[in-house]
């Protein structure tokens, strides 16, 4: 069976956590520093397709989910969306006496921190121009063969169709590879720290999807 890019379903949620789990390191298998294996995917995939499904998409093989994107056309209208629904039950599930280091090198700590206390999903400077943001993710196996900009063009369709502005992501400065990635697909980068660069896309312009 060849590689399928299709809209997302909701029985792809549990494939979708685990493609976030083992991608969740900057990149790397994320598995051994996670002792609840679903904490990345409720903080940075199972959101997305509950609050919007329409911009997730699902590259898909025999073997099941292989790797997705996800996004929201509006950040600041998503950040009220987890307020009201996505974090209230969470935060029962996870409670803020989770949020301390354990001191054994795993991270559930930090996500349920997060969980507890949301940073912006978006930076407020480019908001305007660049509303939207998406997280994608491909496990090993299926990198390098093109699916991540075949995931990206036809979420720029999606968010196209709806007359979003822009489009804008965080990378780690750990993960210099998806930078690349980013800037082979024609975005670019907006702000550059240690830590992260900011990644835009304006979708207005009638400029082609590079390659
Ligand atoms: C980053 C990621 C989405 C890229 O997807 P992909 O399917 O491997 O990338 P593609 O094959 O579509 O590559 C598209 C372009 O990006 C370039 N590219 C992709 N990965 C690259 C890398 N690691 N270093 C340099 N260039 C890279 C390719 O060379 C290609 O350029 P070209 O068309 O000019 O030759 C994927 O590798 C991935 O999911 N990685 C793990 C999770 C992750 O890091 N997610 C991003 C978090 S911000």
């Amino acid at each position: 069976m060849s590689i399928e890019i299709r809209p997302y379903q909701p029985f792809d949620l549990p494939g979708m956590y685990r493609v976030c789990l083992q991608t969740g390191d900057s990149g790397r298998d994320a598995t051994a520093l996670y002792s609840d294996p679903d904490l990345l995917g409720h903080v940075f995939a199972g959101p997305y397709p509950v609050a919007d499904p329409g911009l997730t998409f699902i590259a898909a093989d025999e073997h099941g989910v292989l790797g997705y994107v996800v996004a929201t056309a509006d950040s600041a209208a998503h950040e009220k969306w987890l307020e009201k629904e996505w974090y209230p039950p969470l935060r029962l599930r996870y409670p803020q006496s989770m949020a301390h280091d354990p001191g054994d090198g795993t991270r559930d700590w930090q996500r349920v921190a997060q969980v507890h206390q949301p940073g912006p999903s978006a930076g407020d400077a480019l908001y305007d121009r660049f509303p939207a943001h998406l997280h994608i993710d491909i496990l090993p196996r299926g990198q390098g063969a093109g699916l991540g900009r075949r995931l990206i063009t036809v979420l720029l369709e999606a968010l196209r169709e709806r007359g979003v502005r822009g489009l804008q992501l965080s990378v780690g400065g750990g993960n210099p590879g998806a930078r690349a990635f980013y800037l082979a697909i024609g975005f670019t980068e907006a702000e550059r720290q240690e830590r992260f660069s900011v990644m835009v896309r304006d979708l207005r312009t009638a400029e082609p999807d590079r390659g």
